[in-house]
């Protein structure tokens, strides 16, 4: 693997899911590979889970780590050909050419500005990041994908599900902030990718691009959704075709322990951050059903997964 931008850059998930479950059982088994080798990891949005999941995952293979912000960095230029007299101080192609000097392996995190649905699909960031870097990349949350997150979902799945074919559902649920729709992008992706039988729910104009979705059931008939399902995925998402609208609405989607009653004894995942009793009750979040701190811990041998890739890669 030379990138991981996208589920689509893994070659086989299953393999990549089954190196995770190696990494948890024995994180330091890997330890020697990436000695001298050094992950750079930058953030122009905020987190925890990612940039930690990440430090961690390259510590256990050796790895030296050096985060950062783009606030401690000069605002970046992306266009090609642009006259720089205005706030943006360097242009991606210095910067993406030092870092490659500087690091092995980058990660960047760039969430959408979600005003041009056309510039945020373009992954502008990403992209520029990719076509000038001479290193690989990783995608720590981009405009439109969260590929990190998928893997630990889909690890966190495997090691639950009880049957072979389980029922996964992803609902919409309420927000107060207008939020991108990476994660549902990359969560539909990599259900459908690894063969699972995937229902997305959601109210009327608040679909996904069929680019991601092909191949699930869709509904907008929540309740309906949950009857038998196996696994509740909780996500917000801002619309796809009202470009960045519609997130304050439809109070009465959050998820809550009336409707998981609906599940067969389903499972409640969510990536986190979530708002309590605004995504999902506490009722539930505060329940056994709820599986979101597996799903965190998770991203840390699934980040591991994929950093050992890209240093075979490398060799
Ligand atoms: N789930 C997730 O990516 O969390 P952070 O935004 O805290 O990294």
């Amino acid at each position: 693997m030379k990138h991981f931008l996208s589920i689509n850059d893994a070659p086989n998930l299953q393999s990549l899911i089954d190196l995770a479950m190696v990494y948890k059982k024995n994180p330091n088994v890997d330890r020697e590979k990436g000695l001298n080798k050094t992950l750079g990891l930058l953030f122009f949005n905020s987190s925890l889970r990612t940039r930690l999941s990440t430090e961690i995952a390259a510590h256990n293979l050796g790895m030296q780590v050096i985060g950062f912000s783009n606030q401690q960095a000069w605002n970046l230029e992306f266009g090609e050909g642009a006259v720089m007299d205005q706030q943006n101080a360097e242009h991606i192609k210095e910067a993406a050419g030092v870092l490659s000097t500087y690091v092995d392996i980058l990660g960047v995190r760039s969430f959408p500005e979600l005003a041009d649905r056309a510039l945020d699909y373009s992954e502008p960031v990403m992209n520029g990041f990719l076509k000038h870097l001479s290193i690989p990349l990783v995608n720590l949350e981009s405009a439109t994908m969260h590929p990190l997150q998928s893997l630990a979902d889909l690890m966190t799945i495997r090691e639950l599900q009880k049957t072979a074919k389980p029922k996964v559902v992803l609902t919409w649920a309420p927000h107060p902030r207008a939020l991108p729709q990476s994660v549902p992008n990359s969560f539909a992706s990599c259900m459908l990718a690894a063969g699972i039988d995937l229902t997305i729910t959601h109210p009327e104009g608040l679909e996904l691009s069929p680019d991601f979705t092909q191949g699930a059931t869709i509904t907008h008939n929540q309740q309906e959704a949950f009857e038998g399902a196996d696994f509740i995925y909780a996500k917000n998402w801002s619309s796809f075709k009202e470009y960045g609208k519609g997130t304050s609405l439809h109070s009465d989607w959050m998820v809550d322990g009336k409707k998981m009653k609906l599940s067969n004894e389903g499972r409640f995942m969510h990536c986190l951050p979530v708002r309590r009793n605004v995504v999902v009750a506490d009722e539930v979040l505060d329940s056994p059903q709820s599986v979101v701190l597996q799903q965190a811990e998770n991203r840390i041998f699934t980040a591991q997964a994929v950093l050992s890739k890209l240093l075979d890669h490398g060799k």
